[in-house]
Formats: structure tokens, C-alpha cells, sequence
């Protein structure tokens, strides 16, 4: 037994100590032709010659780990030296992605709405005149149609100016009551400092049995939810002009950078612009064959509230696909 320990502890590497396992423990090996033998020993034998060979096998077994473990380290050890390898450098870390700042507030806006049971819709970027305005009620020649100034494809179908066709083709597609909105991007002839010809938008729709919403339930989920956003701000609405609503509204928030005494991003008013919101105007019930329902809708543009999520200064680095951007949003 000795004379085995020895050999294992003098095994010189791994290919060594390997040939010693096979030797003891292999199909011919020692120890396994041991237990072979155990039926043809005498009975008054038998236990004495079982016993011993359990310890020979488990004290082989734990020599032959211990001493595999150790050539293992050295092997490792000559190997990093004679490739080269400097354990104590630092590795780069590995770059992973990041979700993009837009898509991350489009998905809490979504969340919020999703939790006020409103449904998620989806329509084409490709859109008729209908949806996109005529049934919005914005006729033909329209000066209201010079808001959006409209990318057209040859057959005078255009890309989407807005997410609000959405309502349409859920008001057609649907019976109400209906409670949706719709994210999705929009196009714009439209390229400055503050505009790119893509953005994204997330539309939300209210329709019920006449008199059952009014500007007051409008009102209090617009401002639950620009809370929900912002944070612990005031909710100011401001009469303003939508084709599609009656009245419309645009709605403001306190500024989040100077709390509403005044500053560069604030242009000194205290109030930022949020969104645009109203009673739905009744042309556009009739457009889609509605009869005494009543309902509310809004809009809102997702680069403006991640810019002012996150006070990202230019819209255009939303756009520039600079993997230093999204670093900073993991
Ligand atoms: N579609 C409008 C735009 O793109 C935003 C909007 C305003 C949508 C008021 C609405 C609304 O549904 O009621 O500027």
C-alpha cells in the first residue's frame, strides 16, 4: 500500500496520475479485480479482505484527488507562464446593451395606462387620408392641415402625421365603450433643433354613453398621470385649438428644473408643455357612425417627456444611435 501512495504522490503531471487511476481503478485495474475476487474467497475471509480493500480504495481515491488538484494548479500555473499571461491585468468589462431612454418612457407611460385598464393599440404607418385627418375632421383644404406638415407616397396615401388615425380605426373596428391608447412613431416634413422628421407618440382614447365623461374625468387622469411621470408637480390646462376636440386643451406642468420661478428650459413662463387633451369633438363621432356617446382624447410626444425625464438637452442625441448615450441609461 506504501509503495502505491508513493507512486501517487511522485506522479510528475496530470498524465501520470491518470495512468495510476486506470491502474488501480481501470476495468484491469487492482482494486477492481480486488472486488472480482471477493466471491471466491473463503466465507471466514470474506470481511477481513472487504474491509481492507475499502480503505485501500478509498485512501487511493482521496491521494489520487488531492494530488490531481495540486498538478492541476501547477499545470495551469506553467501554462499561463509560458503563454504569456498576466493574471493580474484587469479584463475590459463587456459592453452590454441598454435599453434606449424613448422606449424605456413609452414603456412607463404604457404601464400607467395599462393599470387604468386602458387597451393597447396599433395601426399602419402607411395611412389614408380618412384616418389620418378627414374622418379627425380636418377636410380637405383645412388650414388646420398646415400644422402637420405630411410626408405623401405617389398614390397620396402619407406617412401618419399622429398617432390620433389609431382612434379612428378603433372606433370603426370596435363598439364603445372604448378606453385605448396608441403608441407608435409619426413623420413629419420636419428637421431643427427641436424636431426630427421620426418621433413617437402615444395617442389615448375615451368613449362612453353620452354624459357618462366629461372634461372633469379628462382632467383628473391627465393630472394622476403626469404626476405618475413627474413626480409632485402642478397640472395647469390651457385653452388651446385641436380639429378632432371640442374644447381642447393643452396641458402644462410645472417646470421640473426650477420649480416653476423661472429658467432657461422653462423660457422664464415656470410651466412646461406636456401634452394636448379634449372632449372629442362630435364630427368625429358622426365620421365613424357614433351616436350619443360622449369621450375624451390626448396626445403626447415620447422624446419630449424622456428630454425631460432624464434632461437630455438635444433632441437630436436621442436619434444618433452613440452607444456613450445609452450607456448611461443601463
Ligand atoms: N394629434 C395631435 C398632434 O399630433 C396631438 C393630440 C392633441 C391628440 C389633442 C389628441 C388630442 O388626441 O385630443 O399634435
Amino acid at each position: 500500500m506504501q509503495e502505491i501512495i508513493e507512486k501517487i504522490e511522485n506522479a510528475k503531471n496530470l498524465d501520470e496520475i491518470e495512468k495510476i487511476r486506470v491502474e488501480l481503478f481501470g476495468k484491469k485495474g487492482v482494486i477492481t479485480a480486488g472486488f472480482a475476487r471477493l466471491k471466491d474467497i473463503p466465507n471466514e475471509e470474506k470481511k477481513a479482505f472487504a474491509e481492507n480493500l475499502n480503505i485501500q480504495r478509498d485512501t487511493f481515491n482521496a491521494r489520487i484527488l488531492e494530488k490531481k488538484e495540486i498538478l492541476e494548479k501547477e499545470f495551469i500555473k506553467s501554462k499561463m507562464k509560458s503563454d504569456g499571461v498576466d493574471i493580474t491585468l484587469f479584463n475590459e468589462p463587456l459592453s452590454s446593451g441598454a435599453i434606449h431612454p424613448v422606449m424605456a418612457t413609452m414603456d412607463k407611460i404604457i404601464e400607467y395606462f395599462v393599470a387604468q385598464n386602458f387597451s393597447v393599440e396599433t395601426g399602419p404607418l402607411i395611412e389614408d387620408d380618412f384616418h389620418n385627418f378627414e374622418a379627425l375632421n380636418l377636410p380637405k383644404y383645412h388650414p388646420a392641415r398646415d400644422m402637420q406638415d405630411t410626408f405623401y407616397l405617389k398614390d397620396f396615401r402619407l406617412l401618419r402625421t399622429h398617432t390620433s388615425p389609431v382612434q379612428v380605426r378603433t372606433m370603426l373596428k370596435e363598439k364603445p365603450p372604448i378606453r385605448m391608447i396608441a403608441p407608435g412613431s409619426v413623420f413629419r416634413r420636419d428637421l431643427d433643433l427641436t424636431h426630427t422628421p421620426m418621433f413617437h407618440q402615444v395617442e389615448g382614447l375615451v368613449v362612453e354613453d353620452e354624459s357618462k365623461v366629461s372634461f372633469a374625468n379628462l382632467k383628473y387622469i391627465l393630472e394622476d398621470f403626469l404626476r405618475y411621470m413627474f413626480g409632485d408637480v402642478k397640472v395647469r390646462f390651457r385653452p388651446s385649438f385641436f380639429p378632432f376636440t371640442e374644447p381642447s386643451t393643452e396641458v402644462d406642468i410645472s417646470c421640473i428644473f426650477c420649480g416653476g420661478k423661472g429658467c432657461r428650459v422653462c423660457k422664464q413662463t415656470g410651466w412646461l408643455e406636456v401634452l394636448g387633451s379634449g372632449v372629442v369633438d362630435p364630427n368625429v363621432f358622426k365620421a365613424v357612425g357614433y351616436k350619443n356617446v360622449s369621450g375624451y382624447a390626448f396626445g403626447l410626444g415620447v422624446e419630449r417627456f424622456a428630454m425631460l425625464l432624464h434632461q437630455i438637452p438635444d433632441l437630436r442625441s436621442l436619434f444618433e444611435g452613440d452607444i456613450r448615450l445609452l450607456e448611461q441609461f443601463k
